[in-house]
């Protein structure tokens, strides 16, 4: 996607130097475009775990690369273990390293083993970025829709947390249908969920959209259920971190409230997803997704710019504890659609398995 006019992708192997990874580090947006430099798996595994790079498909792309430096390095079960343990929920990274260890894992000859990983992570990143300008083709005809139900009148599509160009290789998911119709000229309007502790709402989300034109609100993470009781919201669109194979949705925390909000409310609730953010291997998304737990801190402190410097102040009494969990799971009843690259089906095993028949057992 565009940063004043120049096109990036979240992150890509430098030209000139191949020991060296690029990425958004995504902790200075909105206020400041900062490229960093990776060379080794520490780097990004600490990259991934501390969040300069998030978001289940830039996560998944981010793990590839990480894989590609290990073959410079030498123990690629060690660097497979070290990537895994960065972050538990999202899914794609599991599935990245697993497609990295298949690929070279049989390859004793170190060029062959290196040309064999780059080539690897480069197809993982332009795959995980063609599905979701995939997804955004499929779901561009639901907004296209209810654009028309309501006589050209600017669609209100709410979404939260950040599953956009940044939390993919590009175009993201749950904003790959809002790009799509924003580009086809169907007005369009998105209500941003702030999304508390890390704010990706207001910070990443509120963003891209203005880089990219998308007229958009942010608001509080507890807004969504009052604007629906009026009739302000025809959609809601959100990404996934993992959503198991009979449909369930684990989804930064409160996506759970939302989906409850809408359905009390008859709104549409989509779910915007590669089939690289599919867990084929789980039934019961409430008993087996594994939630990641962060720490208080971000719970405890609110962060932001001021006058060009980061800051960070206390919220809560010195004292008070807090806790903080990164994710929950929707049940796929609350689930209206899930919008994948290869089109739209219903979140339940029979649908999602007509979409991708391969994954029958
Ligand atoms: O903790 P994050 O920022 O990595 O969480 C991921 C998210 O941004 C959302 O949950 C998103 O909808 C899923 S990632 C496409």
């Amino acid at each position: 996607m565009k940063v004043r006019g120049q096109h990036y992708r979240t992150i890509w192997p430098d030209e000139a130097e191949n020991r060296v990874i690029r990425l958004i580090d995504q902790r200075f947006l909105p206020h400041r475009f900062v490229i960093e430099e990776v060379r080794t798996v520490d780097e990004m595994a600490a990259a991934i775990r501390e969040m300069h790079v998030r978001g289940a498909g830039l996560i998944g792309a981010a793990a590839g690369y990480g894989m590609y430096l290990a073959t410079f390095e030498g123990d690629l079960v060690a660097a497979a273990e070290k990537l895994k343990a960065t972050r538990p929920t999202a899914v794609n990274l599991a599935w990245a390293i697993e497609k990295q260890l298949k690929a070279i894992g049989d390859q004793t000859n170190t060029e062959e083993r290196r040309r064999t990983a780059f080539s690897t992570a480069n197809q993982i990143a332009d795959e995980d970025a063609e599905f979701c300008r995939r997804i955004g083709e499929h779901g561009v005809e639901l907004i296209r829709r209810l654009s028309e139900k309501k006589g050209g009148a600017p669609v209100n599509v709410l979404t939260h947390c950040n599953a956009g160009w940044l939390a993919f290789v590009d175009h993201g998911s749950a904003t790959a249908p809002i790009y799509a119709a924003y580009d086809a000229g169907i007005p369009v309007h998105v209500w941003v969920d702030e999304t508390r502790p890390r704010s990706q709402g207001s910070k990443l989300t509120a963003w891209e959209l203005g880089e990219h034109g998308v007229a958009h609100t942010v608001i509080a993470d507890n807004a969504g259920g009052h604007l629906m009781q009026h009739g302000k919201v025809d959609a809601v669109i959100v990404g996934t971190d993992r959503t198991t194979y009979t449909g369930d949705v684990a989804n930064k925390i409160g996506t759970y409230l939302k989906a409850l909000a809408a359905k009390d409310n008859a709104v549409p609730f989509y779910v915007a997803l590669p089939s690289s953010s599919f867990d084929w291997n789980i039934r019961d998304g409430l008993k087996e997704i594994p939630i990641e737990e962060r720490g208080s801190e971000e719970v405890n402190y609110a962060d932001g710019w001021h006058d060009g410097v980061h800051v960070e102040v206390r919220v809560s009494p010195e004292n008070s504890g807090a806790a903080n969990f990164g994710f929950d799971v929707t049940p796929r009843g609350l689930v209206t659609g899930l919008i994948t690259e290869r089109g739209i089906c219903e979140a339940n095993e029979q649908s999602i398995l007509g979409l991708f028949p391969e994954h029958r057992r």
